[in-house]
């Protein structure tokens, strides 16, 4: 397949990627075969798996929901199955169409001044509700489980001494381009697209990506009025995906997996809609998403803590999707570290840059997933149970990421002056680190004040890279303890021309370059030095830094970012990375409006404003747990 982005000609900057740039391997995936124009209707070609729509009963009837999903489906066939087109917002059959029960109810497009009066009535609505909740502290008809009551009833998003945010015109702008990334499943919202650019090659990015909606999903909540039904349609809707028997080529992947992508297709033949998801048979690599399960269930106790909906977290189906996901995650092995092995290329970062092994981003999402449901799960029959797994698995993990994961300049003299082959459980070099194998951009890179978790540990081997997503999430999740935060966030200020640069913000740092990127990558040509995820700069990743910042009490350095990324990311046409040391250049394959950086600007923005929409995404601080009890000699 040829290559759009082909330029023999590419101008070359001392700032920009190297190696053999010009050859894309993504147009080999095989939905670039279908993807090149969503409304091509091919005949020929056999239709897509049946798909028999179960749970839209339950989009429908939130309570009607009471059986587990079915496993209809058996995935085999590659996406390019013909036949269908993807819906979206432009060509969904009707959005303003609502089903109730089993009526079609006509909804007019209000007028703006009915907009603004519906929006006045609906917070006025909804600041009696708080205030009626605050006083008698119970929820009148939704009667959160035990293990919910405690630490969900406390965002006060909804306290609307909150400053709406003034709408610049690139707030309006975000705000039309997300609602047109809408993706409609009989109706109803159920996700938002990868990217909506006319000018590239669709790809996969016409599809809802698990990952890519959470902050569409938490834009819709922090929204006023809030707009949560696409994020329980987004959630029922994923569960249901999740309940499909899921293979790759004779390979029956684990039950639990959750979807790394899905897309609604329309048959024409049959006249109706169909879903197909990818759980990473169809991804470049072949490697089922990690993240995916958590951040489900993130965004699940989001949507609970937000709209105060108990019901939904509480059906058995949705029981039963929490356990399947941990049930991956906390089953007995040969582990001796309570850490999550992983394949390269299950998270965020889908391609090969070494971070097989126990990723900081994967292991941190575990840890804030782990935190959600002990929250979310009810103690009903063998929920306590699973309490009880994930209240040990807690303690280890914690422990294990803040001892050996931690990096400040104390930190990395130790590592420097490692003894090794020490045996037995007195051993201090616990993995036997080689302290020659710490490549020397270390030393200059850890200042005197500032520290962070590096990016994966294991025997022999520490990566010392900088991984922003694992580092934000910690600080959210509090798996960093408040010191920890805060060392974060200073090296994040000392280092600021390195990992945020002229925008925002670095996905890794430093980029893998020469021999390295070749042995590493495998010569991937997507990910040449700073580029892509190597080193590119993502500019979603502003509402993670925001997040971070506004709970360690920094919204000044978010300010600051966010200012950044208001200089050129709407004039840019919301890229979806930026490529160079410093982040100055579109990246060279970067997707235009691409919908997670246009959400991730908004809940930045509604968070730097309101900053009480971040209890939302973060848990307070445990301070039980704060300091490690056990010292790093004596944990075994
Ligand atoms: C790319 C990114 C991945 C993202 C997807 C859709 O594959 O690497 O993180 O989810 O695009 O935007």
């Amino acid at each position: 397949m040829v290559d759009k982005h082909f330029s023999p000609e590419a101008v070359k900057s001392p700032d920009l990627p190297d190696g053999p740039q010009n050859i894309s391997i993504d147009a080999a995936h095989p939905l670039s075969q279908t993807a090149a124009s969503d409304s091509t209707i091919a005949r020929n070609s056999p239709g897509p798996v049946e798909y028999e729509d179960t749970e839209s009963a339950a989009l429908n009837s939130p309570n009607s929901l009471q059986s587990g999903p079915t496993q209809k489906d058996v995935i085999g066939s590659p996406l390019e199955t013909m036949g269908c087109k993807t819906l979206n917002a432009e060509n969904s059959s009707s959005p303003d169409i609502i089903k109730q029960g089993s009526e079609n109810v006509e909804r007019p497009s209000p007028s703006t001044e009915e907009k603004e009066e519906g929006a006045a009535a609906e917070k006025l609505r909804k600041k009696t509700t708080f205030s009626n909740e605050v006083s008698d502290n119970v929820k009148a008809t939704l009667k959160p489980c035990p293990s919910m009551s405690s630490n969900l009833n406390n965002y006060d998003g909804s306290e609307d001494s909150t400053p709406q945010v003034n709408a610049s015109p690139m707030m309006e702008e975000a705000w039309e381009r997300l609602k047109k990334s809408y993706v409609y499943y009989k109706g109803k919202p159920v996700g938002t697209l990868a990217a909506m650019d006319p000018s590239a090659e669709t790809l996969n990015y016409n599809q809802v990506f698990v990952r890519d909606f959470v902050p569409s999903g938490l834009a819709c909540l922090m929204e006023s009025p809030m707009d949560s039904d696409i994020v329980r349609n987004f959630l029922l809707k994923t569960l249901h995906l999740q309940g499909w028997e899921k293979r790759i080529d004779n390979f029956t992947l684990g039950e639990g997996v959750m979807p790394a992508s899905f897309r609604v297709l329309f048959d024409t033949a049959q006249g109706k809609e169909n879903l197909l998801a990818d759980f990473g048979g169809s991804a470049i690599g072949r490697v089922a998403p990690v993240d995916s399960g958590f951040w489900w269930i993130i965004l699940l106790r989001s949507y609970t803590k937000c709209t105060h909906d108990y019901s939904l977290a509480e059906l058995p189906i949705v029981q039963k999707g929490m356990k399947l996901i941990l049930n991956l995650c906390l089953s007995d092995g040969f582990d001796t570290f309570p850490t999550l092995l992983c394949a390269d290329g299950c998270s965020m970062i889908d391609r090969r840059m070494g971070i097989y092994g126990y990723p900081i981003e994967i292991q941190a999402l575990f840890y804030f997933a782990l935190r959600c449901a002990q929250q979310l799960l009810k103690p009903e029959r063998d929920g306590k149970e699973f309490i009880e797994r994930i209240d040990k698995r807690i303690r280890a993990l914690s422990f294990h990421i803040r001892e050996y994961y931690w990096l400040d300049h104390s930190q990395l003299n130790i590592i420097y002056r490692y003894k090794t082959e020490e045996y037995s459980h007195t051993a201090v070099n616990k993995f036997n680190v080689i302290p020659e194998s710490i490549p020397d951009w270390v030393f200059d890179f850890i200042p005197l004040r500032g520290g962070y978790f590096i990016g994966n540990v294991s025997p022999a081997r520490m990566d010392f890279r900088w991984f922003l997503v694992g580092n934000c999430i910690a600080i959210l999740s509090s798996l960093a303890t408040p010191s920890q935060a805060t060392a974060i966030m200073d090296l994040i200020d000392e280092r600021w021309e390195d990992l945020i640069g002229e925008m925002p913000l670095k996905i890794a740092y430093p980029a893998l370059e020469g021999h390295e990127w070749r042995i590493v990558t495998g010569f991937d040509p997507k990910n040449t030095r700073w580029s892509y995820h190597n080193g590119g700069s993502w500019p979603v990743l502003l509402w993670l830094l925001t997040a971070a910042c506004i709970k360690t009490g920094r919204p000044q350095t978010a300010k600051r970012a966010i200012e950044l990324v208001e200089k050129r990311l709407s004039k840019d046409g919301w890229p979806e990375y930026y490529d160079g040391k410093s982040g100055r250049y579109i990246g060279k394959q970067a997707r235009k409006y691409q919908t997670w950086s246009i959400s991730g600007y908004l809940i930045a923005k509604m968070m730097i404003e309101n900053p009480a929409n971040i209890s939302m995404i973060s848990f307070e601080e445990d301070k039980k747990i704060e300091k490690p009890r056990l010292s790093r000699s004596s944990s075994f």
